[in-house]
């Protein structure tokens, strides 16, 4: 049975994850998102909140399945036998950030091979710290997020767009 890792904040989750959720879901038996409880990000999102949320995302997903873990990635990567790691590569810049990071997982752990997936073109400029930045400044978030975040957003942050 073969397992993918899909690892990240998502603080929030962004429309980019849930095309790649969905891309990945069907190419492996199990995927595990993986939430990050350690990140030095200051959160937007609690981790229950994140995993709350992306429960609710996957329901109808068969096989996909919303954990959260900290520490190191690699150690997550053993701790549920998966054999893959996926990453989204929006562009250059997450591929020179990504790269170092793929190559060194797998130096520390070599069943931590990572796999990146393209994103889609019309989410390459969609990131959770975008969002972050335009709900500081009570900004319309509709188009980047789906409806369930925007909806827990607006209630959470007590503004309508
Ligand atoms: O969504 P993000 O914030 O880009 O996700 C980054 C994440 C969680 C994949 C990355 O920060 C990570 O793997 N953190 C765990 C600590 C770790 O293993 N670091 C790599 C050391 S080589």
């Amino acid at each position: 049975m073969a397992t993918a890792v899909f690892p990240g904040s998502f603080d929030p989750v962004t429309l980019g994850h849930m095309d790649l959720v969905k891309r990945v879901s069907g190419m492996f038996d199990k995927l595990i998102i993986g939430i990050l409880t350690n990140s030095s990000k200051e959160p937007l999102c609690t981790v229950k909140e994140r995993i709350l949320i992306l429960e609710e995302l996957t329901k109808d997903m068969p096989g996909v399945e919303v954990m959260s873990f900290d520490g190191l990635l690699v150690d997550f990567v053993d701790k549920t036998r998966a054999d893959v790691i996926i990453r989204g590569i929006r562009n250059s810049i997450d591929f020179e950030y990504e790269l170092p990071l793929a190559q060194a997982n797998y130096k520390l752990n070599s069943k931590a091979d990572t796999l990146f997936l393209a994103t889609l073109p019309e989410h390459s400029y969609i990131s959770s710290s975008a969002v972050k930045e335009l709900i500081r400044y009570k900004s319309d978030i509709s188009a980047f997020v789906p409806d369930i975040v925007y909806k827990f957003i607006m209630q959470k942050f007590n503004y309508i767009n």
